[in-house]
């Protein structure tokens, strides 16, 4: 696996000084990459499959047998707590003749599947099965359940079908711990609100969208003068995450009181894990998150998810998600809508990336970083 290095990686030769502009500027992804059903089809069965994905909020397993499912790359899985405490994830097919074992959300004693009862335990071994005694040769304990990668990321669920896979504190190097320390509460935090957004558009645009703020001070006024110091946006690699840093505005304006004797409790920060998920802590230590289910390759939804401490609903949390789904969420629909319409025009050819070698807000480098991702997932 590559982790490009914190301080970012060589600009390329084109911008750096001395080399009379020979060379070409980085240019954009090729629109195809956007608009090609084939380039979908690769990254389903390929990167989504070999990346974590988020699951589901472990305060959704609770209790031993509490079950979530899912779908990830066109696979339905599900993911159980055992009665040991721990959860698990598994493929949500039955190993006798392949049917369905659970729907939904629910809590189970036992997985017990409908087409003829073969009945499973929660670590996912087979216990039993009508008759199966009859059958010579028939090892029980060599019939166990698919399980898929799991791990529980700052009380979030996240898989990975790939078993190779490497943990996610390798993916994303110093993360959690720095989401510790700026979300102190989070052991404590439960959802207390989704919000979905459908945008007609491939996932990467809505992504690389979220991973740069050179277009912020002209579409998210909100967002430029009432939350952030958008000239010290900046946003860089830190392995396969994109880190968010900000000066925040106003804070003797907000509309929220916040305890300022908490660490980080006055700046913003968001770290987006590669490649559908970002944790957003805003001034007064307030986790929110993103993460991108891609539907087709012109169709992806967005989730916006807000936690509040045990779960408790709370008037400045939601005012804030309402806020933030009116202005800067709207706002970027528009945007990554009418780049999905032209990137499928006749007309358009990838422009060179304003690459700043001094990085800061107006700077495309993140972009750079990600469309090499992009590209390394369906090239190679
Ligand atoms: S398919 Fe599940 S018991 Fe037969
Ligand atoms: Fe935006």
């Amino acid at each position: 696996m590559h982790h490009p290095s914190r301080s970012g990686e060589p600009v390329t030769a084109s911008i750096s000084r001395g080399t009379a502009s020979m060379t070409d500027p980085v240019r954009s992804l090729a629109a195809r990459y956007y608009t090609d059903p084939a380039v979908f089809e690769a990254e389903m069965g390929g990167l989504l499959s070999r990346t974590w994905q988020f699951a589901c909020h472990a305060s959704a397993l609770r209790n031993g047998g509490d079950y979530v499912t899912f779908e990830i790359a066109g696979e339905s899985l599900f993911a159980i707590k055992g009665r040991d405490g721990v959860i698990r994830t598994f493929y949500n097919v039955c190993q006798h003749r392949a049917h369905q074992l659970v729907s939904g959300t629910g809590t189970k004693r036992l997985l017990v599947c409908p087409y003829h009862s073969w009945t499973y335990e929660l670590t996912g071994e087979l216990r039993s099965g009508p008759n199966i005694g009859v059958v010579e040769g028939f090892d029980r304990s060599k019939v166990c359940l698919t399980e898929v990668r799991t791990e529980v990321f700052l009380g979030l669920v996240f898989v990975n079908l790939d078993p190779k896979a490497s943990p996610m504190d390798d993916w994303f190097p110093g993360v959690q711990d720095e989401l510790r320390t700026w979300v102190p509460d989070w052991e404590r935090l439960q959802p207390i609100r989704w919000i979905e957004i459908p945008e007609s558009c491939n996932w990467k645009v809505s992504v690389e969208n979220y991973s740069e703020c050179y277009h912020c001070s002209l579409n998210h006024p909100t967002f430029a003068t009432g939350v952030v110091k958008a000239e010290t946006y900046d946003i860089q690699p830190q392995g396969y995450c994109l880190r968010h840093t900000t000066e925040c505005q106003n804070l003797d304006d907000m509309t929220y009181q916040i305890d300022r004797s908490r660490a980080h409790a006055e700046e913003y920060s968001s770290w987006f894990l590669w490649p559908a998920f970002s944790f957003q802590a805003y001034p007064g230590n307030v986790l929110n998150t993103y993460h991108w289910r891609p539907l087709d390759v012109d169709r992806v939804v967005v989730w916006r998810g807000w936690y509040a401490v045990d779960g408790e609903e709370s008037d400045v949390i939601l005012d804030l998600a309402r806020q933030d789904r009116e202005t800067t969420v709207e706002e970027d629909v528009h945007l990554v809508e009418s780049v999905q319409r032209g990137l499928r025009s006749r007309g358009y050819a990838p422009g060179p990336l304003v690459i700043d070698p001094k990085c800061g807000v107006n700077s495309e480098h993140s972009v750079m970083h990600l469309q090499r991702w992009m590209r390394e997932a369906v090239d190679v």
